[in-house]
């Protein structure tokens, strides 16, 4: 990707909403030859934009005519905008010819740009908000309404605002420690020399917060030694609770967080077939493999609905896919890009892929089932399903593990932690156990 950090914010913006596109991957590939400022700005603008998009459009519609007519780059260019005049300490003027500036080079509409930004800063005013609630809400907080609905009539409104809040908030760094190479105490005193402050985290004995830092390539630098994820994707890895020796197979194992996790977990020392499907995930998988030098783990390129192993397993993790609702404040776009029909599809998708693997599992064997999603559909009703086919042969394993707190464990053994509550991300994860 080409271009100073607004013309790759740009891109990003018109590439998620007009081709689909992932985030991740967009992000890294614009950081390119960026210096750590520009990549600063163009992070800034890009997030900022997709936590403010209702927002930022629900203002824009009041400053044009014909909404509909503008295309998606003016669109966009406006709403980048009109997020540095609201948001960010960037003189007014720098704001405006830069954005056209950047329609002369990707729009067609530099003087509906130009027009529209003026008039905004001469009115400064915003148009009345709808009455309805949950309408004014979806505006006030750019998320959809239809998950709006469904958090407040599962957790009450008061706790939907702190979620909706939280998915607007810059999420903490989290690392994980790959205790085969060092331990938290001497990669805090190693972040410690570069002036980074990093603290223990709570409940995962090799997770560590991430305080404040300036410059990530002090963290960069630790690569192998050290896993950016969540607390509560680590807490998922101690939940399987893996043992040096066993035969293990991560069904949906790419980028390869947990993979790496449970070969830390095993001492290196377990037979782990990470599969997965897709070839720009798994590459990156290979990479951390090497970055790390485990020995004990396989990578098997391929679509785990296709895979038939040799041997059968004692654990299995699946790591679904899903929506990803459960991660909205690490992956801004999410909340757009999901809506109900869409948690059936995955819920179809999850369900086909336990009852697959499960066939692979030696009895008495684990099989973990995780999703980053809280969703019913993706969670509870999945687990329902599975069982209604195989009761017989699966029973969910409520046995504590002691890193998990039990106000993380259900009466019924599900494994879930919310950001308002535990400030984590948003996982679901349940164990069973083969008859
Ligand atoms: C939630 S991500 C896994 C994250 C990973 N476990 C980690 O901790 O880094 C789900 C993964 O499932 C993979 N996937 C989806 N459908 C698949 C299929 N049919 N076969 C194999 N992998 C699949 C996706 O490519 C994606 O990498």
């Amino acid at each position: 990707m080409k271009g100073n950090p607004r013309q790759k914010a740009l891109q990003i913006l018109t590439s998620l909403f007009q081709r689909g596109k992932q985030l991740r991957p967009l992000l890294f590939s614009a950081y390119g030859d960026l210096k750590q400022d520009d990549r600063a700005l163009l992070k800034e603008i890009v997030f900022g934009v997709l936590r403010k998009k209702l927002y930022l459009e629900w203002i824009l519609r009041g400053y044009l005519k014909r909404p509909e007519r503008l295309r998606p780059a003016t669109w966009f260019n406006l709403l980048m905008a009109l997020y540095q005049l609201e948001y960010l300490s960037i003189p007014d003027y720098a704001v405006v010819n830069e954005a056209v500036l950047l329609e002369k080079r990707h729009g067609k509409n530099p003087s509906v740009v130009n027009g529209v930004l003026r008039n905004f800063l001469r009115k400064k005013t915003i148009p009345p908000l709808p009455e309805e609630p949950i309408e004014r809400l979806s505006i006030l907080t750019s998320h959809p309404a239809w998950l709006i609905k469904r958090w407040i009539e599962r957790y009450g409104e008061e706790k939907t605002r702190e979620i909706l809040e939280i998915n607007n908030q810059e999420p903490p760094l989290v690392l994980r420690v790959n205790i085969l190479r060092s331990s938290p105490d001497r990669v805090i005193k190693q972040l410690k020399e570069d002036g980074i402050v990093a603290e223990k985290t709570p409940c995962s004995p090799v997770g560590l917060s991430v305080k404040a830092y300036e410059d990530f390539s002090s963290i960069t630098k630790l690569i192998g030694t050290v896993y950016v994820q969540d607390e509560a994707a680590q807490l998922v890895s101690y939940l399987l609770n893996p043992e040096p020796g066993k035969r293990i197979l991560d069904a949906c194992a790419a980028p390869g967080g947990k993979t790496l996790h449970i070969a830390e977990l095993t001492g290196d020392r377990a037979e782990i077939i990470a599969v997965d499907q897709n070839p720009l995930s798994v590459r990156l998988m290979e990479e951390n493999l090497r970055a790390g030098k485990y020995r004990s783990i396989q990578i098997v390129q391929s679509d785990i609905l296709k895979y038939k192993p040799d041997e059968p397993f004692q654990m299995i993790l699946v790591d679904a896919p899903c929506s990803s609702l459960g991660v909205i404040r690490r992956n801004p776009d999410v909340r757009y890009r999901q809506d109900e029909k869409g948690l059936l599809e995955f819920q179809k998708k999850q369900l086909e892929i336990l009852l697959h693997v499960s066939g692979f599992l030696k009895k008495g064997g684990v099989l973990l089932y995780s999703v980053c999603s809280l969703e019913p559909e993706e969670t509870t009703e999945v687990v329902k399903l599975f069982l209604n086919k195989k009761g017989d042969s699966f029973i969910i394993d409520r046995r504590p593990v002691s890193v998990i707190p039990d106000s993380m464990i259900s009466s019924e053994g599900f494994f879930s932690t919310v950001s308002f509550i535990d400030e984590m991300d948003g996982f679901f994860a349940v164990r069973f156990k083969r008859l």
